[in-house]
């Protein structure tokens, strides 16, 4: 945030006015200069002896006001981002109650934003003595050499006055070039982090292959995924074929790979080994715009916006149809529950859909993910904080709706995965098992224990 406003506001300050001052410096300057040496040379010469000195302390002013305001632009990046989060964060803080703490850290990071802040303006402050200590030493000179020169009967008196007036028209320029600088120093060190962030180069690079109209069919060959973060192995040596129109479970451990492997299909990553092909192409060859517009996925975490429902469901589509919207919503069994809302499908949702509940948030995605009507639905974990009953209306409404459509379920239950074409056990990265819900109630392993304990528990 601080580095798009912030920052592009000092950059702002360098392009503007800190251009037309120099400008405005440069031909005062030299104007003034020129009248000068063409009244009196010698003189001239005496009155600049001073600004020599004026540009080396300029210069190592500069640079420890560079690096200070550096300093200063973190600190205040810093300060927006603890903001930010514990706003967003307010109801862990107030139920954890360290608000006091989350205050005096508050308070201690302030506390060091002013001492840098006030580092950077006392070396902002000597800039402006400076140049009038500089100045006045130009005046002393002219009335001394000057003086001299008139007592030797070599120049007038009206050329002394002249003179005088010459050099305070400089010493507005003067002080401005410390302005000047400073600006530009500052300017420097916001556009480096404004640079940072433009020269970021995406890993995932979009193809130019325009997928079939019906893709589907998606094959994993030897797929392995390696966290460049974590360093964590998500997925190791993954083969898996999943036909158009199946639909498939994915079960598994928490951490086992379930989330990597759909972000893979949606690619959000690019696995570190192996390759994954749609319909026979590779992904990566996809124009990944138009292979995203072919799926809809729904993430683990899902993110509404501050926005009306309505908008929140159609987000994916232009111009979406209210008639659309809703008969998403009645899919995603959402639509009845948005009726009661007073605004109905107006209701805006307060920031990342706080105003919600997590089963409502969840099925308020699944609508917005089918409402594109996608080739490829992948579902992930997204039926978690849905009663057993409305999931299973969800799901036989994604059934009817997603004939011909293939399907990936993420999911810890048994009744979300029990009437996929496939299932497959992951466990560290890998494929444990995989069939379909009779034969793998049959087997002893992850699915048949889950399946027991969830039968225990539903009796
Ligand atoms: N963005 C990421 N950066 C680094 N490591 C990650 C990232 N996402 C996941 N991991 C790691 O990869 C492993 C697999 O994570 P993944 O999210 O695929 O698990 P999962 O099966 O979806 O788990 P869950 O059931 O809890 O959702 C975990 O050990 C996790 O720590
Ligand atoms: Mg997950």
């Amino acid at each position: 945030m601080n580095r798009i406003s912030e920052d592009v506001g000092k950059v702002r300050m360098y392009v503007g006015p800190a251009v037309m001052y120099t400008i405005n410096m440069l031909v005062l300057f030299s104007v003034a200069i020129y009248k000068m040496v063409q009244i009196d040379i010698k003189l001239t010469l005496y009155t600049l002896i001073p600004f020599p000195l004026l540009s080396i302390s300029i210069f190592v002013l500069s640079k420890i006001i560079h690096k200070r305001s550096t300093i200063v632009q973190e600190y205040l990046s810093k300060l927006t981002t603890f903001g930010q989060e514990v706003f967003s964060g307010i109801n862990v803080i107030k139920s954890y109650t360290i608000e006091m703490q989350t205050a005096e850290d508050f308070d201690g990071l302030a506390n060091e934003s002013k001492e840098k802040n006030i580092n950077l303006f006392k070396a902002q402050a000597l800039f402006f003595p400076l140049m009038v200590l500089l100045i006045g030493m130009s005046n002393l000179i002219v009335i001394y050499v000057g003086g001299m020169q008139y007592i030797n009967g070599l120049i007038s008196i009206g050329t002394i006055a002249e003179f005088m007036m010459y050099v305070n028209m400089l010493t507005w320029p003067v002080a401005i070039v410390g302005w000047v600088t400073s600006t530009i120093q500052q300017a420097e060190a916001s556009q480096k982090r404004i640079n940072e962030f433009l020269e970021y180069t995406p890993e995932i690079i979009s193809g130019d292959l325009a997928p079939n109209e019906n893709i589907g069919d998606i094959v994993l060959n030897h797929v392995s995924l390696r966290y460049d973060d974590t360093n964590i192995e998500a997925l190791k040596n993954i083969n898996l074929h999943i036909e158009k129109g199946q639909t498939v479970a994915i079960l598994g451990k928490t951490g086992s790979g379930k989330s990597s492997l759909l972000n893979l299909i949606a690619r959000i990553y690019d696995p570190t080994a192996g390759a994954i092909s749609i319909d026979n192409t590779p992904l990566k060859e996809l124009d990944i715009y138009a292979l995203r517009k072919k799926i809809g996925f729904v993430s683990q975490d899902p993110f509404l916006f501050s926005d009306s429902i309505a908008n929140n469901i159609s987000f994916g589509i232009e111009g979406a149809r209210q008639e659309q919207i809703e008969l998403a919503a009645k899919n995603a069994a959402i639509h009845e529950n948005i009726n009661s809302f007073k605004e109905k499908y107006g209701t805006v949702l307060g920031e990342r859909g706080i105003t919600v509940s997590g089963g409502q948030k969840q099925r308020i995605s699944i609508a917005r993910a089918i409402i594109k009507d996608p080739e490829i639905l992948l579902l992930d974990d997204c039926l978690s904080a849905i009663d057993t009953e409305t999931e299973a209306i969800i799901l036989n409404n994604l059934k009817r709706i997603s004939t011909n459509k293939t399907t990936i379920i993420v999911s810890h239950r048994i009744s979300s995965a029990k009437h996929a074409d496939k299932i497959i056990v992951l466990d560290q990265g890998q494929i444990v098992a995989n069939g379909t819900h009779q034969s793998l109630i049959k087997e002893t392993g992850y699915y048949s224990e889950l399946f027991q304990q969830q039968l225990l528990e539903k009796e």
